[in-house]
């Protein structure tokens, strides 16, 4: 049902390592990183192990399929078409939340039953954890038509924090009626949510880069239990430079977009310019502001800028460590997802963003791929750097 992977990189299935020898199913392997991350970030109440619980079901076939016998599908979630992501997201004044992102419809015939095989997952968590999966509905049209296009359609996330409900999050395609359309849905999903301003005034100050390096990547909504839920719009930027990608953090009222460049340069190890994986921005939006965005993330793709995961995790550990924070929950959740050395592989950790909001305080959050198909290997040559290499 996909097309070519058209961003993260794809890796031949054969090269399996970092798992143990006894074959388990996706759904066990995942289960167990999901348990294990958890319990690494303390965040231990009964609603986070309800997802341990849902995990299974809303991959469907895909969990039960034993690891050797390859991904169902090529799905583009993980490099290594792994159909979830798991996430560690720390903020300086706060306890560590984790998140889950899947595929629900990764072995469906077609992109349009892989949408409604993903309606039936949100269902799933709506009932169990009592939310209204209804504002999806509201654009059905436009991101889960008839006949879809694109690589995937709808991917949900689930936020899960100590004591508080979980938040779920919902991931449509905005090329779902082809890529030339992209903006026009993304303009008219904007305006039924009230963000008919927000769109003008983006496309007014992006215009030197969208839509020719700014591609619509995600419409994403926030579901269930949030203080302020938000839509969010992911643009991926090709070929950005650290000015660009601090132009683009510079649309949040007030913030510090100079701190969002330092952050961009230390994660790319120095790179003038990610003409590799791109750089990803999130602009979301609220009630509280109808015209500008409450919050950038800025997604830097690590695992294409560095040797590996030994040089991803010392970068994360160091922008964590300029906000105050310590590398130890870190490393506590690198071991939680595998027991392979960090230097023997890249691509463990796919990004890792900074998140800034006009009302809290910043998030770094380090995603992790499942690795349940393949581990790349060290990347032998570096990437042109400013500072001659690094690593
Ligand atoms: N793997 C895809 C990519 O790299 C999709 C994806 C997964 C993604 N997690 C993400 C994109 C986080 C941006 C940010 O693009």
């Amino acid at each position: 049902m996909h097309p070519p992977v058209p961003l993260g990189r794809t890796l031949s299935p054969e090269r399996r390592t970092g798992v143990d020898p006894v074959t388990p199913t996706l759904g066990e392997h995942l289960a167990g990183q999901l348990q294990r991350l958890l319990h690494a970030a303390d965040v231990t109440c009964p609603r986070a192990q309800d997802a341990v619980r849902l995990l299974p079901g809303l991959l469907g076939p895909a969990a039960g399929r034993p690891l050797d016998a390859g991904p169902a599908s090529p799905s583009f979630v993980s490099d290594d078409h792994s159909p979830a992501e798991l996430s560690v997201s720390f903020a300086a004044d706060g306890a560590p939340t984790v998140r889950v992102l899947v595929e629900p419809g990764c072995t469906a015939g077609s992109v349009t039953d892989s949408g409604r095989t993903g309606l039936l997952a949100l269902d799933r968590l709506a009932t169990c954890w009592d939310f209204a999966a209804e504002p999806v509905d509201r654009v059905a049209d436009l991101f889960l038509p008839p006949a879809a296009r694109g690589p995937f359609s709808l991917w949900c996330a689930m936020d899960l924090r100590q004591g508080g409900p979980p938040g779920v999050k919902v991931y449509l395609n905005p090329e779902a009626h082809g890529g030339d359309s992209a903006a026009e849905v993304v303009e008219e999903a904007l305006v039924r949510f009230g963000f008919r301003w927000a769109w003008r005034a983006l496309m007014a100050r992006a215009a030197s880069w969208c839509p020719d390096r700014g591609r619509l990547l995600f419409f994403a909504l926030d579901l269930g239990h949030w203080q302020e839920p938000r839509v969010k719009l992911y643009i991926a930027h090709q070929g950005f430079s650290v000015a660009e990608a601090e132009a683009v953090a510079g649309l949040l009222p007030g913030g510090r977009p100079r701190r969002v460049g330092d952050f961009c340069r230390t994660v790319g190890g120095g790179a003038r310019c990610f003409d590799g994986l791109p750089l990803v921005s999130c602009l979301s939006f609220t009630r509280r502001d109808r015209e500008r965005p409450s919050g950038h993330t800025l997604h830097v793709p690590v695992r294409d800028y560095a040797r590996d995961d030994r040089v991803a995790r010392d970068r994360a550990a160091a922008v964590l460590g300029a906000r105050g924070g310590d590398a130890h929950p870190l490393d506590k959740a690198l071991a939680a997802m595998t027991s392979r050395r960090l230097s023997d592989g890249v691509g463990l950790i796919s990004y890792v963003s900074l998140a800034r909001t006009t009302s809290g305080p910043p998030r770094v959050t380090v995603y992790l791929s499942p690795e349940a198909y393949a581990v790349h290997p060290p990347r032998e040559q570096q990437r042109d750097t400013a500072a001659g290499g690094h690593g």
